[in-house]
């Protein structure tokens, strides 16, 4: 048996043996006039190829092998020696090449040409095998990993919370509807649909945010954090909303605002630090072809402290900047996408941690600040992408909860576990929440979430 070898180690110096066998799809073919095939494989461990040279001598090598193009998947089998070539540090001799599934070069729509993003959203299905969908999906996974390993370590416990729910998170309307009626059919027949019938016998959505049920738990166990996907049926067809998305959400006991704002900067430098450690290939790409210089401004990302900046600045800064916003803007109001990224890309020239939002543009569970007005929320927003990060400390006092409950028009009897919390042995805790995509776009620069997440979820596209 000859051991198989992934494309990622057989391009290593080390891997150099008289037999190995590699397995992946054809990204090119270049046939020499000395009597030999250059095939160029790619098996999605690594963003470079491994380069095969088949000689004329092999059995199937005019049946097959000078009939391979793009797309076809191949085992090979030979000597990994080193090669000649530039910018390879290995090659193999094949002895064999198998062809298991050939790819009809007059159908197959990943041809050589370049194609754009929006054309390649039309295949979905395809688009991983294209070098920028699968360095992409490679810095995923890694940012992924990299999550598990930070909260692990600093000893949060991972807690799965529900994608069924009742409860809004945010109060912002913005929520699926999950029935298991047949709602069409109901319509048909007329009269009002009763809830008794539906399958909860009450109304239920997919969960905007796990942070609630996550608060449970951290005032139970002390740190914990859920990582799952969460919806938004907001209806906004923006380069950085997805109806469909990963949040991951840390909530810890006796945390206070200071506490959540160092947890998040540490959080994202990590991240970030993995991605150029552990991908560097990939991240050398995205640097080079989708936005110039990312690798650098990585580096002084995870290098300098984040700057923090209270609401009410970062108001007085806008109201008085000579730039000319779209949206206008004063306290009381909520940021758009281009006070965001005047703050980030032109003030600041780097992330900034944004705190103490008037509480009546923020959800119901932030905590109340001294001043009555504001409330101990944090959001952090990056250069290029806005908010990634939004988080606040918990008001932790029953009474103060009850009362913004109320004026938020909530009913306190469909929250009463929620409130149970503040009843037994309250504490004061923080948490907050990462967009995944967000996290993932910073870090590839990829200007559209649409090409982050594999199988993106927007208003009239849940197609594949
Ligand atoms: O600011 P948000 O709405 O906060 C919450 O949901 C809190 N309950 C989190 C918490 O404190 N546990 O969302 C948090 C993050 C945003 O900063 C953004 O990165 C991402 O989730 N996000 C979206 N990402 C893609 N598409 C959307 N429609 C998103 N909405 C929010």
């Amino acid at each position: 048996m000859t051991a198989w070898i992934s494309v990622a180690n057989a391009r290593k110096e080390e891997a150099i043996a008289p037999r190995a066998e590699v397995r992946g799809w054809v990204r090119t073919r270049r046939d020499s006039k000395g009597g030999f095939s250059f095939i160029e494989v790619n098996d999605g461990s690594c963003f470079g190829n491994l380069q095969i040279v088949a000689p004329a001598e092999l059995a199937n090598y005019e049946s097959e092998i000078q009939k391979l193009s793009a797309g076809c998947s191949i085992v090979a089998t030979g000597e990994l020696v080193a090669s000649p070539a530039k910018g390879q540090a290995t090659e193999m001799h094949a002895t064999e090449v198998r062809v298991i599934g050939w790819a009809d070069p007059e159908t197959y729509p990943l041809q050589k040409k370049r194609h754009s993003f929006e054309k390649l959203r039309e295949w979905a299905h395809l688009r991983p095998r294209t070098n920028t969908f699968g360095a992409v999906a490679r810095v995923r996974n890694q940012i992924s990993q990299s999550i598990h390993d930070f909260y692990h370590e600093r000893g949060f416990l991972y807690v799965n919370t529900p994608i069924i729910t009742a409860s809004d998170c945010e109060g912002a309307g913005e929520m699926f509807r999950v029935t298991s009626l047949d709602l069409e059919m109901l319509a048909k027949k007329g009269g009002p649909v009763k809830y008794e019938y539906d399958f909860f016998q009450k109304p239920a959505y997919l969960t905007v945010s796990g942070q609630l049920n996550g608060e449970t738990y951290a005032t139970a166990l002390g740190r914990i954090y859920t990582f799952g996907p969460t919806f938004r049926a907001e209806n906004s067809n923006t380069s950085r909303h997805l109806a469909e998305f990963w949040m991951v959400e840390p909530e810890a006991a006796f945390f206070d605002l200071n506490d959540n704002m160092q947890l998040a900067e540490d959080f994202l430098k990590r991240i970030f630090t993995d991605c150029l450690n552990h991908c560097e290939e990939d991240m050398a790409f995205f640097d080079s072809m989708i936005e110039k210089g990312k690798v650098d401004q990585l580096k002084a990302v995870v290098e300098k402290p984040f700057t923090h900046m209270p609401y009410t600045e970062a108001i007085s800064i806008l109201e008085s900047t000579t730039e000319k916003f779209d949206y206008p803007i004063s306290w009381g109001t909520d940021l758009q996408a281009e006070h965001e990224r005047f703050l980030t890309e032109k003030h600041v020239g780097g992330p900034v941690i944004l705190t103490d939002y008037p509480s009546t543009i923020k959800p119901f569970y932030m905590r109340v600040s001294e001043d009555g007005k504001t409330v101990a929320a944090m959001d952090v927003l990056v250069p290029g992408v806005g908010e990634i990060i939004g988080g606040s400390q918990r008001e932790e006092r029953l009474d103060v909860l009850q009362s913004r409950m109320d004026e938020a028009g909530l009913n306190q009897d469909d929250y009463w576990w929620y409130i149970d919390t503040r009843k037994y042995g309250t504490v004061p805790h923080a948490g907050f929440g990462l967009g995944l995509e967000r996290a993932v776009q910073y870090a590839t620069g990829m200007a559209n979430i649409r090409d982050v997440i594999p199988f993106p979820r927007t208003p009239g596209n849940a197609d594949f």
